[in-house]
Protein backbone atom coordinates (compact mmCIF):
# COMPACT_ATOMS: atom_id res chain seq x y z
CA UNK A 1 0.00 0.00 0.00
CA UNK A 2 1.80 3.35 -1.13
CA UNK A 3 -0.10 5.49 1.71
CA UNK A 4 1.58 2.88 4.56
CA UNK A 5 4.27 5.52 6.45
CA UNK A 6 7.27 4.63 6.37
CA UNK A 7 7.83 3.17 9.93
CA UNK A 8 4.09 1.57 9.39
CA UNK A 9 5.85 -0.31 6.23
CA UNK A 10 8.37 -2.15 7.92
CA UNK A 11 6.31 -3.71 10.89
CA UNK A 12 5.25 -8.06 10.12
CA UNK A 13 1.92 -8.94 11.03
CA UNK A 14 1.11 -12.31 12.11
CA UNK A 15 -1.71 -13.90 14.39
CA UNK A 16 -0.49 -14.40 18.05
CA UNK A 17 -0.32 -18.24 19.74
CA UNK A 18 -0.66 -19.27 23.09
CA UNK A 19 2.90 -18.43 23.33
CA UNK A 20 2.41 -14.64 23.41
CA UNK A 21 0.13 -14.42 25.78
CA UNK A 22 3.16 -12.12 28.27
CA UNK A 23 3.63 -10.04 25.56
CA UNK A 24 0.26 -9.57 24.80
CA UNK A 25 -0.94 -8.87 28.60
CA UNK A 26 1.84 -6.76 28.78
CA UNK A 27 0.79 -4.62 26.19
CA UNK A 28 -2.59 -4.36 27.19
CA UNK A 29 -1.70 -3.33 30.60
CA UNK A 30 0.73 -0.79 29.41
CA UNK A 31 -1.67 0.64 26.46
CA UNK A 32 -3.95 1.50 29.77
CA UNK A 33 -1.94 3.57 32.06
CA UNK A 34 -3.74 6.17 33.08
CA UNK A 35 -6.67 5.87 31.69
CA UNK A 36 -9.71 4.37 33.82
CA UNK A 37 -12.42 1.63 33.13
CA UNK A 38 -14.34 4.41 32.13
CA UNK A 39 -12.21 4.49 29.03
CA UNK A 40 -10.93 0.83 28.29
CA UNK A 41 -12.38 -1.71 30.15
CA UNK A 42 -9.43 -3.94 31.81
CA UNK A 43 -9.58 -7.14 30.57
CA UNK A 44 -8.23 -10.89 32.39
CA UNK A 45 -5.40 -12.86 32.08
CA UNK A 46 -8.07 -15.35 31.57
CA UNK A 47 -9.93 -13.82 28.73
CA UNK A 48 -6.23 -13.12 27.18
CA UNK A 49 -6.26 -17.09 27.23
CA UNK A 50 -9.43 -17.84 25.67
CA UNK A 51 -8.51 -15.74 22.92
CA UNK A 52 -5.98 -16.96 21.86
CA UNK A 53 -6.91 -20.70 22.62
CA UNK A 54 -9.61 -20.13 20.22
CA UNK A 55 -12.59 -18.14 21.03
CA UNK A 56 -11.26 -15.24 18.27
CA UNK A 57 -8.16 -14.35 16.21
CA UNK A 58 -5.42 -11.77 17.33
CA UNK A 59 -3.61 -10.02 14.86
CA UNK A 60 -0.95 -8.55 15.85
CA UNK A 61 2.25 -6.26 14.36
CA UNK A 62 5.56 -6.92 15.11
CA UNK A 63 8.56 -4.80 15.20
CA UNK A 64 11.47 -7.41 15.19
CA UNK A 65 10.43 -9.36 18.12
CA UNK A 66 8.25 -6.49 19.59
CA UNK A 67 5.13 -6.93 19.95
CA UNK A 68 3.62 -3.31 19.03
CA UNK A 69 -0.02 -3.34 18.51
CA UNK A 70 -2.89 -5.92 18.29
CA UNK A 71 -6.50 -6.28 17.92
CA UNK A 72 -9.22 -8.67 18.78
CA UNK A 73 -11.20 -10.32 16.40
CA UNK A 74 -13.40 -12.49 18.56
CA UNK A 75 -16.14 -15.05 17.53
CA UNK A 76 -17.91 -16.71 20.13
CA UNK A 77 -19.39 -14.50 22.32
CA UNK A 78 -21.23 -14.64 25.66
CA UNK A 79 -25.56 -14.41 25.25
CA UNK A 80 -24.85 -11.46 27.14
CA UNK A 81 -22.38 -9.71 24.61
CA UNK A 82 -24.38 -10.97 21.66
CA UNK A 83 -26.35 -7.87 20.18
CA UNK A 84 -28.49 -9.63 16.84
CA UNK A 85 -31.80 -9.51 19.09
CA UNK A 86 -31.04 -5.58 19.80
CA UNK A 87 -30.41 -5.15 16.37
CA UNK A 88 -33.01 -7.11 15.17
CA UNK A 89 -30.94 -9.65 13.47
CA UNK A 90 -31.59 -13.89 13.75
CA UNK A 91 -29.90 -16.21 15.54
CA UNK A 92 -28.37 -17.24 12.52
CA UNK A 93 -26.75 -14.29 11.26
CA UNK A 94 -22.78 -14.89 11.39
CA UNK A 95 -21.51 -12.19 13.63
CA UNK A 96 -18.08 -11.21 15.11
CA UNK A 97 -16.60 -8.21 17.79
CA UNK A 98 -13.61 -6.34 17.72
CA UNK A 99 -13.24 -6.67 21.00
CA UNK A 100 -10.29 -5.05 22.06
CA UNK A 101 -6.84 -3.15 20.43
CA UNK A 102 -3.86 -1.68 22.07
CA UNK A 103 -0.85 0.57 20.37
CA UNK A 104 2.05 0.77 22.33
CA UNK A 105 2.59 4.57 23.30
CA UNK A 106 5.46 5.52 21.48
CA UNK A 107 3.50 4.24 18.15
CA UNK A 108 0.32 5.78 18.17
CA UNK A 109 -0.79 8.50 16.03
CA UNK A 110 0.65 6.73 13.13
CA UNK A 111 -2.75 5.02 11.55
CA UNK A 112 -2.24 1.18 13.47
CA UNK A 113 -5.59 1.20 14.83
CA UNK A 114 -6.87 2.29 11.41
CA UNK A 115 -4.92 -0.56 10.13
CA UNK A 116 -5.89 -3.17 12.78
CA UNK A 117 -9.62 -2.62 12.35
CA UNK A 118 -9.19 -2.62 8.62
CA UNK A 119 -7.12 -5.58 8.65
CA UNK A 120 -10.16 -7.59 10.97
CA UNK A 121 -12.83 -6.47 8.87
CA UNK A 122 -11.00 -7.98 6.13
CA UNK A 123 -10.59 -11.23 7.90
CA UNK A 124 -13.72 -11.13 9.03
CA UNK A 125 -15.34 -11.83 5.30
CA UNK A 126 -18.32 -9.99 3.90
CA UNK A 127 -21.15 -12.30 4.91
CA UNK A 128 -20.42 -11.32 8.97
CA UNK A 129 -21.94 -8.47 10.30
CA UNK A 130 -19.14 -6.93 13.12
CA UNK A 131 -19.57 -4.80 16.39
CA UNK A 132 -17.90 -3.10 18.78
CA UNK A 133 -18.15 -1.35 21.75
CA UNK A 134 -15.90 2.13 22.43
CA UNK A 135 -16.71 4.62 25.51
CA UNK A 136 -17.72 7.92 23.91
CA UNK A 137 -14.82 9.53 25.48
CA UNK A 138 -12.34 7.69 23.70
CA UNK A 139 -12.80 9.41 20.24
CA UNK A 140 -9.59 8.15 18.40
CA UNK A 141 -11.55 4.38 19.08
CA UNK A 142 -14.82 5.48 17.43
CA UNK A 143 -13.19 7.85 14.93
CA UNK A 144 -11.04 4.93 13.87
CA UNK A 145 -14.34 2.61 13.60
CA UNK A 146 -16.61 5.08 11.89
CA UNK A 147 -13.47 5.08 9.23
CA UNK A 148 -13.79 1.67 8.74
CA UNK A 149 -17.71 1.62 8.04
CA UNK A 150 -19.10 0.96 11.21
CA UNK A 151 -22.12 3.53 12.57
CA UNK A 152 -22.97 4.30 15.84
CA UNK A 153 -26.48 2.28 16.91
CA UNK A 154 -27.10 2.65 20.64
CA UNK A 155 -25.53 3.92 23.75
CA UNK A 156 -25.28 1.72 26.30
CA UNK A 157 -24.03 1.21 29.89
CA UNK A 158 -21.81 -2.09 29.92
CA UNK A 159 -18.44 -3.10 32.23
CA UNK A 160 -19.85 -1.87 35.94
CA UNK A 161 -22.26 1.28 34.46
CA UNK A 162 -19.76 3.00 31.60
CA UNK A 163 -20.82 4.27 29.03
CA UNK A 164 -20.36 2.97 26.04
CA UNK A 165 -21.00 3.43 22.22
CA UNK A 166 -22.33 0.47 19.93
CA UNK A 167 -20.87 0.54 16.77
CA UNK A 168 -21.83 -2.39 13.91
CA UNK A 169 -20.79 -2.55 10.79
CA UNK A 170 -23.33 -4.43 8.28
CA UNK A 171 -25.34 -3.58 4.98
CA UNK A 172 -27.05 -0.61 7.06
CA UNK A 173 -24.02 1.39 8.02
CA UNK A 174 -22.49 0.99 4.72
CA UNK A 175 -25.47 2.67 2.96
CA UNK A 176 -25.47 5.21 5.47
CA UNK A 177 -21.83 6.02 4.81
CA UNK A 178 -22.33 6.60 1.43
CA UNK A 179 -25.08 8.75 2.05
CA UNK A 180 -23.43 11.06 4.52
CA UNK A 181 -20.18 11.56 1.99
CA UNK A 182 -22.48 12.42 -1.22
CA UNK A 183 -25.15 14.22 0.74
CA UNK A 184 -23.31 16.27 3.76
CA UNK A 185 -26.93 16.11 5.24
CA UNK A 186 -27.27 15.08 9.45
CA UNK A 187 -27.27 16.19 12.74
CA UNK A 188 -24.82 17.11 14.69
CA UNK A 189 -25.03 16.38 18.84
CA UNK A 190 -21.99 17.45 21.00
CA UNK A 191 -20.06 14.44 22.80
CA UNK A 192 -21.91 15.38 25.87
CA UNK A 193 -25.69 15.36 24.87
CA UNK A 194 -25.22 11.64 25.51
CA UNK A 195 -28.95 11.82 26.28
CA UNK A 196 -30.06 13.31 22.77
CA UNK A 197 -27.73 11.00 21.16
CA UNK A 198 -29.77 8.22 22.67
CA UNK A 199 -33.33 9.53 21.31
CA UNK A 200 -32.00 9.47 18.47
CA UNK A 201 -30.66 5.93 18.25
CA UNK A 202 -33.96 4.64 20.10
CA UNK A 203 -35.78 6.25 16.90
CA UNK A 204 -32.92 4.11 14.20
CA UNK A 205 -30.99 6.99 13.88
CA UNK A 206 -27.10 6.19 13.02
CA UNK A 207 -24.22 7.83 14.59
CA UNK A 208 -22.07 8.04 10.92
CA UNK A 209 -19.27 10.56 11.45
CA UNK A 210 -17.27 12.66 13.78
CA UNK A 211 -18.45 16.09 14.27
CA UNK A 212 -17.19 19.61 13.46
CA UNK A 213 -16.24 19.77 17.29
CA UNK A 214 -14.17 17.58 19.56
CA UNK A 215 -16.06 14.74 20.47
CA UNK A 216 -19.23 15.31 18.37
CA UNK A 217 -21.23 13.26 16.75
CA UNK A 218 -23.34 13.64 13.23
CA UNK A 219 -26.02 11.23 12.91
CA UNK A 220 -28.69 10.64 10.50
CA UNK A 221 -31.69 8.79 10.30
CA UNK A 222 -32.03 5.01 9.30
CA UNK A 223 -32.00 4.42 5.60
CA UNK A 224 -35.84 3.53 4.51
CA UNK A 225 -36.63 0.02 4.78
CA UNK A 226 -33.54 -0.49 6.67
CA UNK A 227 -32.81 -0.48 10.49
C1 LIG B 1 -6.98 4.02 20.96
C2 LIG B 1 -5.66 3.54 20.35
C3 LIG B 1 -5.79 2.07 20.00
C4 LIG B 1 -5.42 4.40 19.10
O1 LIG B 1 -4.29 3.87 18.43
P1 LIG B 1 -3.51 4.70 17.29
O2 LIG B 1 -2.76 3.72 16.46
O3 LIG B 1 -2.78 5.82 17.91
O4 LIG B 1 -4.70 5.27 16.46
P2 LIG B 1 -4.61 5.75 14.98
O5 LIG B 1 -3.28 6.38 14.70
O6 LIG B 1 -5.07 4.67 14.04
O7 LIG B 1 -5.71 6.84 15.12
C5 LIG B 1 -6.08 7.56 14.09
C6 LIG B 1 -7.16 8.50 14.52
O8 LIG B 1 -7.36 8.62 15.93
C7 LIG B 1 -6.92 9.91 16.35
N1 LIG B 1 -6.22 9.75 17.61
C8 LIG B 1 -5.27 8.86 17.90
N2 LIG B 1 -4.89 9.00 19.17
C9 LIG B 1 -5.61 10.01 19.69
C10 LIG B 1 -5.70 10.60 20.96
N3 LIG B 1 -4.93 10.20 21.98
N4 LIG B 1 -6.58 11.60 21.15
C11 LIG B 1 -7.36 12.01 20.15
N5 LIG B 1 -7.36 11.46 18.91
C12 LIG B 1 -6.48 10.48 18.69
C13 LIG B 1 -6.04 10.39 15.27
O9 LIG B 1 -5.97 11.79 15.21
C14 LIG B 1 -6.77 9.84 14.06
O10 LIG B 1 -8.00 10.48 13.84
P3 LIG B 1 -8.28 11.29 12.52
O11 LIG B 1 -7.89 10.38 11.37
O12 LIG B 1 -9.74 11.57 12.60
O13 LIG B 1 -7.36 12.46 12.66
C15 LIG B 1 -4.46 3.76 21.33
O14 LIG B 1 -4.49 5.09 21.79
C16 LIG B 1 -4.50 2.82 22.51
O15 LIG B 1 -3.89 1.75 22.50
N6 LIG B 1 -5.24 3.21 23.57
C17 LIG B 1 -5.40 2.37 24.75
C18 LIG B 1 -6.30 1.17 24.50
C19 LIG B 1 -7.58 1.56 23.81
O16 LIG B 1 -8.16 2.62 24.03
N7 LIG B 1 -8.05 0.65 22.94
C20 LIG B 1 -9.23 0.89 22.13
C21 LIG B 1 -10.46 0.53 22.84
S1 LIG B 1 -10.63 -1.19 23.04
Amino acid sequence: MSNVPTALSSLHWRLLTLSDLDVMEALHRLSMEGMGPQMVKPESRSFLVSLLQGRGSVIGAWAGSDLVAYGVLQHDLLPEDDPRHHLGLSAQQPLAKLAGAAVAPTWRRQGLQRALVAKRVACAGNDRVLFATAAPENTASWHNLLACGFTVRALEYRYGGFARYLLVRDAASLLLHNEAVSTGVGCELDGAALSEQQALFLQGWHGVLPGSTVGSLRLLPPPVGVR
